[in-house]
């Protein structure tokens, strides 16, 4: 029969998907084209503060660092900024992220299809940012409500890949009944994608058996074999099952049994003599009881796969979470959606190890940094508001470091304090716009011009008279002012063997571009900011034009 072939692609749609979403200063989001400059800037990382141990400040991007700044700019400086990106780009192990719903959009055709578009393009574009920072055995963990589900679970297959669904992790958030509603919720998810499923499986880890599985196995009969549990020798008989399971089995007592209806053996007759002669078969006190197979203690094997169930009881509920925020700061109102750390420690126990980078970029109270610090991981936390940082994640993140946080999962882990982070700062925009012109920001003058312009070209930041920054063989030289050729012969002449150099200055002499070309081949002048902006341009359309391709490529299906 011949195939049939189809195309198309599963996708989700929503207005705007096409266009990007700034971050604006007032907490907000404004819709801009995907070629608009300030999509494409990299924005540089300030030292705010230090708290406890930390690095020189030449390798500070190993540090734990909590970064104030809007999600998407930090992920772009971490993946673009070359101190971060060699540090991080594909090095990320596990991403947990509680986004909130609640966008604070306020645009004045405000409707519900909007703000269901500006979560989807917000968190779109800051997956896309995560998906290159995690490593090939890494997760990303999605914490939501049911507002989002379905969507958010559309927009993560056509980031991660559907084939790489891991599970919806269900945490059961309250034990308390709302009996004002027609269904009280009592659950959040948690959606789980690999970077690669097949790796992430082999990479994984189990979970420890809770103290009520290890108290379901005794010894009743002083097995030398120590604690057993039992299970059924019956199975179901389904399709497979082979007829040498289908017997009578004599107990000791005389009695003769057979498997339950619509049942067979989990075993052949042979198999079964093995286990009993192994006395691995129980048939209660009297001997008289349906058999049933010991499983040893000792024989489990080293953990439990987790399940897709997470009960309160288990991880804490949004209760234990403001308990562990009032117990830390008990004079102010509480953060309104922390999580527990029990949560957040079941997460990073089941996709990290000690010494792996653990990211949460939408960090509040700062509980995953916090869980992190205690379990060993190293970590990166993102948060958008000043005062959040301020009162919350920051001090809390201190307590942790002086050992003076003794809630949460201190004692389970066996924290003591140690440590240290860095606080850094999502520097403003270098650029400004006034009547549709684009000027350098007041700020980019000189050495933090020259820091800016490094960071949007690629080029790591090392002034060394009279350049500013390198890339391989390439030097970079920033003039705030006119580069006359006199300017220019003293820029080529420091130049070592084979060594080329961009100039990027405010203003340019015309005959300088020839005279740099011919004295040091390879190597060219650009005037800021009007060459970089115009670069952003050109690669923004052609990496729209690729994206675009890429998501209208018909999809071929053989039935
Ligand atoms: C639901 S809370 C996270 C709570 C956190 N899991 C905890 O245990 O405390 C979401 C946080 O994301 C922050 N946020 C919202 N939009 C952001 C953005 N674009 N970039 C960074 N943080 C953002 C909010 O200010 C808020 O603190």
């Amino acid at each position: 029969m011949p195939t049939r072939k189809y195309s198309g692609r599963l996708e989700l749609t929503w207005t705007n998907k096409r266009l990007c979403l700034l971050a604006n200063r007032n907490e907000g989001y404004e819709w801009v084209p995907p070629h608009d400059y300030r999509v494409s800037e990299v924005r540089l990382l300030r030292d705010a503060a230090l708290v406890g141990r930390t690095r020189a400040v030449d390798s500070r991007s190993s540090d734990n660092l909590l970064i104030r700044g809007d999600a998407l700019n930090a992920l772009v400086s971490l993946s673009e900024l070359p101190e971060f990106a060699s540090e991080y780009v594909g090095r990320v192990r596990l991403a947990y992220i509680d986004p909130p719903f609640n966008t604070g959009q306020a645009f004045e055709d405000y409707d519900d299809n909007l703000e269901h578009s500006v979560w989807l393009t917000m968190i779109r574009d800051r997956l896309l940012q995560i998906r290159r920072l995690l490593s090939e055995d890494g997760s990303v963990w999605l914490h939501l409500d049911d507002v989002q589900m379905h969507r958010a679970r559309c927009v993560l297959d056509e980031v991660f890949g559907a084939s790489n669904f891991v599970a919806n992790v269900i945490w059961q958030k309250t034990y308390t009944r709302e009996n004002r509603t027609d269904i009280s919720i009592s659950h959040d998810n948690v959606i789980v994608y690999a970077v690669n499923k097949t790796l992430w499986k082999k990479a994984r880890n189990l979970l420890p058996p809770s103290e009520a599985q290890r108290s379901r196995y005794s010894n009743p009969d002083d097995d030398p074999r120590g604690d057993w549990a039992s299970l059924p020798v019956h199975a179901k008989a389904e399709k497979g099952r082979r007829k040498e399971q289908f017997f009578t089995i004599t107990l000791p007592s005389g009695r003769q049994v057979d498997p339950p209806p619509g049942n067979c053996w989990r075993f052949t007759r042979t198999r079964y003599d093995e286990m009993v002669d192994d006395g691995r078969i129980w048939f209660g006190d009297e001997g008289d009881s349906q058999p049933r197979l010991k499983k040893f203690w000792n024989e489990v094997q080293p953990g439990l796969v987790p399940t897709s169930i997470w009960p309160y009881d288990e991880v804490g509920t949004t209760g234990t979470a403001k308990g562990e925020i009032l117990a830390l700061f008990p004079s102010v109102t509480p953060f309104s959606t922390p999580k527990p750390e029990a949560l957040i420690e079941r997460i990073l126990h089941i996709a990290s190890n000690p010494g792996d980078v653990v990211l949460d970029c939408f960090l509040g109270s700062g509980t995953t940094a916090t869980v992190a610090h205690k379990m060993g991981r190293r970590w990166i936390g993102v948060e958008w508001l000043e005062d959040t940082v301020r009162d919350f994640a920051m001090p809390r993140l201190r307590q942790v470091v002086e050992g003076n946080d003794p809630g949460g999962v201190t004692d389970l882990t066996g924290w003591r304090g140690g440590g240290g982070f860095r606080v850094l700062d999502v520097a403003p925009s270098m650029f400004e716009e006034s009547d549709g012109v684009v000027y350098l920001s007041d700020w980019a003058v000189n050495g933090a011009l020259a820091e800016a312009t490094a960071a949007q070209l690629g080029f790591a930041y090392l002034p060394e008279h009279p350049f500013a920054a390198r890339k391989g063989r390439s030097r970079l030289a920033v003039v705030d002012g006119h580069v006359s050729v006199a300017v220019a012969d003293l820029l080529t002449g420091a130049l070592g063997a084979r060594e080329t150099l961009v100039i990027c200055a405010t203003s340019v002499d015309p005959a300088v571009r020839e005279h740099v070309h011919a004295a040091a081949p390879g190597s060219f002048v650009r005037k800021i900011p009007a060459s970089i902006l115009a670069e952003y341009r050109v690669n923004h359309r052609e990496r729209l034009r690729r994206e675009l391709a890429r998501s209208e490529e018909p999809e071929e299906v053989s039935a």
